[in-house]
Formats: C-alpha cells, sequence, structure tokens
C-alpha cells in the first residue's frame, strides 16, 4: 500500500513538473507576441488601446462617444461595448483591421442575466441557492452573447449590499458574504468556462470594485465610508472569488472609498488588487468614470486622468480622459510610459488570451447566431430556472396552489406588460415575444379556467414618478381616469371571481441602476387598490414584482398569500402560472432580509451584538439596544421562503465537540417533508464564533445543501467543519482562526435553527 502512495506522489510530481514548462511556453509565447507589437505601437497607438467606447445601443449616462469610426481607424480605440449582432461587429471589427497595425477590438456588454434569453434578476437567481443552474444561466448568457459577436460580458456584479433602497441590489447576490463568494465563483465560471478561447466562451468583468453596494444611504453613486473589518470580512469576500476563479477583467465602482474614489485609488486597485490578490487580467473605469473624479474633487480631466491610470485603471470607459490627455500627462512628467506601457499590456494580453490576434471575426457568425439565440431549449430552461427563484412569502390556509376550474381575476398595473416582466438589464431581450403575465396565465391555466382582467390602479399615483419608474421603453400606460373608477371596475371583476391574483409592487425600472427609493413599500395607489380587493371577501394572492426586499407589514397582516416574483426574465409569466397553479413548488428563499419599515436599515442577520443586546428580552425593553416604535425582528430574515409542504427538521448530532485544525467535524440532521407535496429546500449551516480578539457575527452562512423530497420521504443531511471555514481577518487583518467555543446551527431559514456547540481546540 506504502508503495503505491509512494509511487503515486512520484507520478504527480512528475506530472506537475512535466505541466509547468508548457504552461510557461504559453505565457512566453503571449509576452513576446506582446512585446513584438508593442514595439512598434507609437505612443498614441498604446493610448487608444486603453480607450473603451460605446457603440450607442445602450448607455447609462450622459456622455456618448462620438466619431467612434475615424477614431477605430486611426487606432484611439481599444473596445467598444453596446454594440451587437455579427453583422455590426464585423463592419467594426473590418474598421480595426484597416487601422496601421490591425489590433483587434474587444466587444463587451452587459449581459447581466442572460442574453436575449434573458432569465431573473441577479437577486432572484441567488434567492434559488443553486448553484449549478446559476452556472448554467451564465453558460447559457456566454453562448448567445458570443453568437451574437460578443466576448466580453460586465458580469458578475458582486457588490454586497444591506441597503434595499439601493436600486443596484437586483443586481447582486444579496447581503452574505459566503453565498456572494459562492455566486461569484460559479456565474465566472458559467461565462469563461474553461477555455476562453472556445468561440462560445467570453471574458467576465467583475464589478463594481469595490463597496458599490454601501452607498451611503442606499443613493446610487454614493459616497462608502467603511473600516477594513467590515471590508475584509463582509464586502470584499466577493470580489475576490471571482477574482481567483479567474475573471479577466475587473470594473472600477463610482463611489468614494474613504477619501478616495475608487476610479483613483491606488491602495485599492494597486495595492490591494495586483498586490495582495494577485490580480493580472486588466480593469477599466465605470461609464464616465474618469471624468466623474472631477466632480469628485480631484482635479481638471488631465490631472484626474493621470490619477486613475497611476492608481491602476486600464482603460477609461466613455470618458476619453485617457485618449485626449495621457500624453500631455507623460510629457510632463505626470505619469511614465512604464504605466501606460503596462495598461496597454494588460488589455492586449485579454484580446490574446480571446484568441482575437489568430481570427478577429471568430465571434461573427450569422449561422450560430440564428441557431444558438433563443433556442427553444435555451426557453424551456429559462422557465425552469424563474420557478426555483420565486419565493413563496405567506401562504395561510393553503391558498395556493391555485386550483384549475372557475374564474380567477388578475388585477393590477403589472399583469397585462410583456417590457416589464425580465427586469432591469433586460436590454437585449425581444419585448414583442415576451408574453404578460395575463398571456402566460392563460396558457399555463388551461381550458378549465376563466381568467378575467382589470388594470385596477396606476403603477403610481404621481405621473412624474410613473415616468421616472418607467425608463428604457418600460412603460405602463397610464389610465387617466379618476384613481376611484379605476378601483371599482377592478373590485366589479374581483366580485365575480372565486380567486383574485393582485399583479403589483415595481415596475422593471424602479430597481437597478440609478433607481433608488427611500420608500420601498407597494405604491400608494397599489396599496388602495389591493385594500379594496381584500375588502370583496374573495382570498387574494399576491403576486409582487419586486427588485429589491420590499417593506410588506401591512400585506403580512392583511393578504393571505404572497408570491414574489421579483422580475423573472422572458420567461416569467409562464413561470409564475407553473408555481401557482401548483406544477411547480417555490422553493426560493430570500437572500436580503426584508425589514419591517425603512427605518430599521441597514437590517442584516449576520450583525454583530452591542453590549446591551436585547436577545430573548421583550421589545420594548429600556437601556437595551432596541427602538421605541419597532421591534428588532426583520419581517423575512435571511434564508426565508415557505414551500407548498412543510419541513421538520430533527436535532443536529455532532461526530465531536472538539474540533482540531486538519481535521473536521460532522454535523448531522434529518429533514422530512411532512407536507402533501414533493418540495425542494434550502438546508442552511450558520455558525458563531462566541469569543474572540475581535467581535464576530451573531450568525455566519457556512454552507447550504439543497434537497428535495417527496411527500413524508427523511433525508439525512451532514456538514462538515473544518478550522479553515472558521477563520476571519483580525485587527491586524491576519486571516486566522482562534481557539475557543463556537456554535452551529442548521435550520430553514437564519432565524429558524436548531444549534449545537463545538470549540475549536489547537
Ligand atoms: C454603468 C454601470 O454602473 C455598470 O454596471 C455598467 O456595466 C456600465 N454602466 C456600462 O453599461
Amino acid at each position: 500500500m506504502k508503495r503505491i502512495i509512494i509511487v503515486l506522489a512520484i507520478a504527480s510530481t512528475l506530472s506537475a513538473f512535466a505541466q509547468k514548462p508548457k504552461t510557461t511556453t504559453e505565457k512566453q509565447k503571449m509576452d513576446a507576441f506582446i512585446s513584438n507589437l508593442m514595439s512598434k505601437m507609437t505612443v498614441d497607438e498604446k493610448i487608444g488601446q486603453l480607450n473603451l467606447v460605446t457603440g450607442g445601443e445602450a448607455t447609462t449616462g450622459a456622455a456618448v462617444s462620438t466619431g467612434v469610426e475615424s477614431k477605430i481607424a486611426k487606432g484611439n480605440v481599444g473596445g467598444i461595448f453596446s454594440l451587437t449582432t455579427p453583422q455590426k461587429i464585423r463592419k467594426a471589427q473590418e474598421i480595426a483591421m484597416r487601422s496601421r497595425l490591425k489590433i483587434p477590438l474587444i466587444f463587451g456588454q452587459d449581459v447581466i442575466h442572460g442574453y436575449k434569453t434573458t432569465f431573473p434578476i441577479p437577486l432572484a437567481l441567488a434567492a434559488s441557492w443553486d448553484l449549478p443552474m446559476i452556472e448554467k444561466t451564465a453558460r447559457v448568457a456566454a453562448t448567445e452573447a458570443t453568437a451574437d459577436g460578443l466576448n466580453w460580458t460586465f458580469s458578475p456584479m458582486v457588490d454586497l449590499a444591506r441597503d434595499p433602497r439601493w436600486g443596484r441590489v437586483a443586481e447582486g447576490s444579496g447581503e452574505d458574504p459566503y453565498l456572494g463568494a459562492e455566486i461569484a465563483k460559479v456565474m465566472v465560471k458559467g461565462y469563461q468556462g474553461n477555455d476562453l478561447k472556445a468561440v462560445n466562451t467570453m471574458m467576465a468583468c467583475v464589478k463594481h470594485l469595490a463597496l458599490y453596494g454601501a452607498a451611503e444611504a442606499g443613493r446610487d453613486y454614493n459616497t462608502t465610508d467603511m473600516s477594513f473589518d467590515r471590508m475584509y470580512n463582509e464586502y470584499l469576500p466577493p470580489y475576490k472569488a471571482a477574482i481567483d476563479a479567474g475573471a479577466g477583467s475587473v470594473m472600477v465602482s463610482f463611489n468614494d472609498i474613504n477619501g478616495v474614489p475608487a476610479t483613483a485609488n491606488k491602495w485599492l486597485l494597486t495595492d490591494l488588487l495586483r498586490k495582495e490578490w494577485g490580480f493580472k487580467g486588466f480593469v477599466a473605469s465605470d461609464y464616465t468614470g474618469v471624468s466623474e473624479l472631477i466632480a469628485h474633487g480631484l482635479g481638471d480631466l488631465k490631472t484626474v486622468s493621470g490619477l486613475a491610470l497611476k492608481a491602476g485603471t486600464d482603460m477609461d470607459m466613455v470618458s476619453e480622459g485617457f485618449l485626449t490627455t495621457l500624453k500631455q500627462n507623460l510629457n510632463e512628467g505626470k505619469v511614465t510610459i512604464a504605466q501606460i506601457n503596462m495598461a496597454c499590456r494588460l488589455i492586449l494580453e485579454a484580446k490574446y488570451k480571446l484568441g482575437l490576434f489568430d481570427d478577429p471575426f471568430k465571434y461573427c457568425n450569422d449561422e450560430r447566431a440564428a441557431k444558438e439565440i433563443l433556442s427553444q431549449e435555451n426557453l424551456k430552461f429559462a422557465r425552469e430556472a424563474a420557478t426555483k427563484t420565486f419565493v413563496l412569502l405567506k401562504n395561510d390556509q393553503q391558498t395556493l396552489p391555485l386550483q384549475r376550474k372557475g374564474t380567477i381575476a388578475l388585477v393590477g398595473p403589472l399583469a397585462n406588460t410583456a417590457s416589464n416582466m425580465p427586469g432591469t438589464w433586460s436590454v437585449n431581450a425581444d419585448m414583442s415575444k415576451v408574453p404578460t403575465l395575463l398571456q402566460g396565465l392563460k396558457e399555463v391555466a388551461g381550458n378549465n379556467v376563466k381568467i378575467t382582467y382589470a388594470l385596477g390602479s396606476n403603477l403610481i399615483g404621481d405621473p412624474n414618478q410613473q415616468i421616472w419608474g418607467t425608463a428604457h421603453g418600460r412603460d405602463i400606460p397610464r389610465d387617466n381616469r379618476p384613481e376611484s373608477e379605476i378601483i371599482a371596475e377592478a373590485v366589479k371583476v374581483a366580485e365575480k371571481a372565486d380567486v383574485v391574483v393582485a399583479a403589483l409592487g415595481e415596475a422593471s425600472e424602479m430597481s437597478g441602476e440609478s433607481s433608488s427609493r427611500t420608500d420601498i413599500g407597494i405604491p400608494d395607489t397599489q396599496r388602495r387598490l389591493l385594500a379594496a380587493l381584500l375588502q370583496t371577501g374573495k382570498p387574494v394572492v399576491l403576486v409582487l414584482f419586486a427588485g429589491r426586499p420590499m417593506t410588506l407589514t401591512w400585506e403580512q397582516q392583511n393578504v393571505p398569500a404572497i408570491l414574489n416574483v421579483w422580475f423573472g426574465g422572458v420567461e416569467a409569466a409562464k413561470a409564475i402560472g407553473d408555481v401557482l397553479f401548483g406544477d411547480v413548488n417555490p422553493s426560493g428563499k430570500i437572500t436580503m432580509t426584508f425589514p419591517q419599515n425603512v427605518g430599521q436599515i441597514p437590517l442584516y442577520y449576520a450583525h454583530k451584538n452591542t453590549g446591551r443586546p436585547l436577545g430573548d428580552r421583550k421589545w420594548f425593553t429600556r437601556f437595551w439596544s432596541n427602538y421605541l416604535d419597532v421591534s428588532n425582528d426583520p419581517l423575512y430574515p435571511f434564508g426565508y421562503g415557505l414551500s407548498y409542504t412543510t419541513f421538520t427538521y430533527g436535532d443536529i448530532k455532532i461526530s465531536s465537540n472538539n474540533l482540531k485544525p486538519g481535521q473536521k467535524i460532522k454535523l448531522t440532521t434529518t429533514v422530512t417533508n411532512s407536507g402533501k407535496y414533493a418540495g425542494e429546500e434550502v438546508v442552511q449551516l450558520y455558525v458563531r464564533d462566541l469569543v474572540g480578539t475581535s467581535t464576530r457575527p451573531v450568525k455566519e452562512l457556512k454552507g447550504f445543501q439543497k434537497i428535495s423530497l417527496q411527500p413524508g420521504e427523511t433525508k439525512t443531511v451532514t456538514f462538515e467543519i473544518g478550522e479553515e471555514m472558521l477563520r476571519f481577518y483580525n485587527s491586524q487583518l491576519k486571516y486566522v482562526s482562534e481557539a475557543g467555543d463556537f456554535k452551529a446551527f442548521i435550520g430553514t431559514n437564519s432565524r429558524d435553527v436548531k444549534e449545537v456547540d463545538f470549540k475549536l481546540v489547537k
């Protein structure tokens, strides 16, 4: 036995040696190719590579690139974003091929949650807790996007977010560092695959480095000011995970970080990203991120461009500060040629890794575009994926699932709109092919059900706010009759039905970029509609469209069933039907805490204790940490989500109460499907470090398993805990574990858990 092990060990050492020269040669080949190319480049051509322009199909700022074609011809452009289709991309690439050195362009886009086959918004995908499925969404997105000419996606967005006022929580995975990191890894893998040179993989761009999700007061683009303890232990892990997973590029965030905006933040982009994390790819600014440094107060365009380059920003998105001022900066000694060379090299390396120097037109294949985009298989997957993201928040007296008989009144401003189904960043979705909820529900219901419809209310009482909340063609036509008349019409329709489905909440563009809100409840006029519908005495199901956690305290008290459907992609409508009629049992669990009211924000499960924690004391208790007007409890805790069935958890068995480094302890529990429907459950593992040199959160997610159970079935679920899972960044920012007492918790959400004690012994 021993001999075999030795032989194996020698063999694996030999094979490691055998592999090493191969990778070195690849790298050497690339270095030699790029050095040779760069030796022929003028300073202007090098600076040109650092210029990223928009193709104009989707812009997210006031500035729009101009004179793009002539700039490409002069070698003044490194990449284009927001230009799609093999024809248009071929045309742009052909111009690049006529430039002096024929350096291919890189083509990027915000391929955020699918491409034309648009999947649910990222916050919804996270709620599936289904990593293989999430990876597959990125894989399908890359396949479709590359078939349409693209090779670079501005995704994944891994900004941890604990403030649901911020509209961009829709684009990320929620509040948890562990889950965020796991999702970041699979997204990168899904986009990039194992071979970036393959024709159906694309380069990921991790964004937005860093801490963009901690914008003060949830107002977009706002300042962040954060301790290193919080950064390293909570906000940074998802970025690091994406980089460790091999993401080829990084996008810088817009925000100020502890006094230095990210785009000019040398600590962030060089010391942390390059030196500490060893990132080898290139760094792009966000949209006009370089010129915005002027408004931040760092100087004029020339000054800020120099600062951004020196800090570690390699590519300038849309500002053209690099293009127009870097040469002067160089002549004045404000930047060095080595700094320009380094940025240029990293961008050329990305193009090399994608295989663009071998074939600049490799992604321009009309046949692939016709065959691979929006295939039946992809649409089927999109529908299945959407059903897994919906979260059943409440279901009294088994109001759901609906029966396929009688009359269902579908009411609400979100009931009959196609463009509001896919959600923010669905720039590629073909709205003419997206069914409205009314259409989808009719299709899924079949012939035995009558579905009636009424608008019921406008989106928002204030017409201006309705316009602001329905940008980018995601309109909801306004009904100018008095509110009472619109509601009365809907009430009549409801009265004639057996059950009412109220499709309410946010329009697609009420979350996402530049869509922060201070009141995150269901808008005024819709709430009044809901109250009127409830007064009919008919059972009411609230189908909630939301790009963020919303405040639903009144709804939780008054509405019998609430299904949160987020924005579910191009197949959302049918998927909602699948779940409402019980063809699919909902299994989503929220990855951001839903607060009772806005005043509780930020509210997240992994908080620290105060010196006066309320604990099990009654609310309100004077001189303990609580509010006079609302308890500390969330409305729905992190990890929460119901099912049409029920799951019963057994007690935790632990293999040993003492954990030693290098060993693992096993935690075992049973989960029984104690209801009538087959269903899926996300079993969650949390840990608490009870005593240490730094304060630690009251619970931290450390693992989860998604299992499926037939009615009456019991499964045993086992988690292993090792010392490395208990490490954290201490006050010296050393990544350590500390011996002492811990608690482990297993349960159906972060609140409802069983617990067991153990010690880390060193
Ligand atoms: C601004 C957004 O912040 C970023 O996420 C996006 O990738 C760029 N615009 C490009 O559209």
